[in-house]
C-alpha cells in the first residue's frame, strides 16, 4: 500500500458532494478544525484504542526524522473517546489531503452519550501501511514527541493540544496521559528546572 491514501480514499466511497455524512475525530481532528461541519458533539466509538503509533513525515515530522501521531488499534472491548462532526461529504476532499500519510477512512458505528448510534466514516492508519511505527518503549516515544518538527508544527504541541482537549471532553486517556507527562518532565530534566 502506498503511504499516500489520498486518491485510496476518494475512490472508497462514492459520496455526492452535498450528502451529509458523519466523521468521527479522535486526534488531531478534535482540536484543530479547519472545516466546515454542519453539527459537532462528543461521540465514542467501541473495539479501538488511541495509540501514538503512525509516524508522521507531512505534518508533525519530516521524511527522515518522522514524528509520531495517533492511529486507533484494532481492541475488542476498548472504547475510544472524541468528537463526532456532521460534514457535507465534499469536505472529504480537504480532509483525505490533510490525513493522506497512510489512513484510510472506514466505517464504524458512533456512539453519542444521549444512547443513540449513526454510522460514521473514521480516519485509520492500519499496520500495513508503510508509515506504520507501532509500539516502542515509552521514553523513546517521548524524545522522539520532544524532538519532532514538521510543517503543521511540533509534535510536542500535537500530543499536549491532544490531551488538553481529552480532559476538557472529560475523556480519560492513559496512554496519551502518561506520554504527556513523559515529554513535560523530559522537558524539566534538560531545562534543569
Ligand atoms: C483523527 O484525528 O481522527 C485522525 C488522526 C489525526 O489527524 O490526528
Amino acid at each position: 500500500m502506498s503511504v499516500d491514501t489520498a486518491a485510496l480514499n476518494a475512490a472508497r466511497h462514492r459520496l455526492a458532494d452535498d450528502a451529509p455524512v458523519w466523521l468521527f475525530g479522535y486526534g488531531s481532528l478534535i482540536y484543530k478544525v479547519d472545516f466546515p461541519f454542519v453539527q459537532r458533539t462528543p461521540a465514542a466509538i467501541y473495539g479501538w484504542e488511541r495509540r501514538f503509533w503512525q509516524g508522521s513525515e507531512d505534518h508533525r515530522g519530516v521524511p527522515g526524522a518522522p514524528g509520531r501521531v495517533v492511529t486507533l488499534i484494532d481492541s475488542p472491548g476498548s472504547r475510544c473517546g472524541g468528537i463526532a462532526y456532521q460534514i457535507a461529504a465534499g469536505v472529504f476532499r480537504h480532509l483525505d489531503v490533510r490525513e493522506k500519510h497512510g489512513y484510510l477512512r472506514l466505517w464504524q458505528a458512533l456512539h453519542f452519550a444521549d444512547g443513540s448510534t449513526v454510522d460514521g466514516l473514521v480516519y485509520i492508519a492500519g499496520p500495513e501501511n508503510p508509515g506504520f511505527l507501532g509500539p516502542a518503549p515509552e521514553p523513546e516515544v517521548a524524545a522522539q514527541v520532544a524532538r519532532a518538527v514538521g510543517p503543521s508544527g511540533d509534535n510536542r504541541g500535537y500530543l499536549l493540544q491532544l490531551a488538553a482537549a481529552l480532559r476538557e471532553l472529560g475523556e480519560r486517556d492513559e496512554h496519551v496521559f502518561a506520554l504527556e507527562a513523559a515529554v513535560l518532565e523530559r522537558q524539566r530534566s534538560v531545562s534543569g528546572g
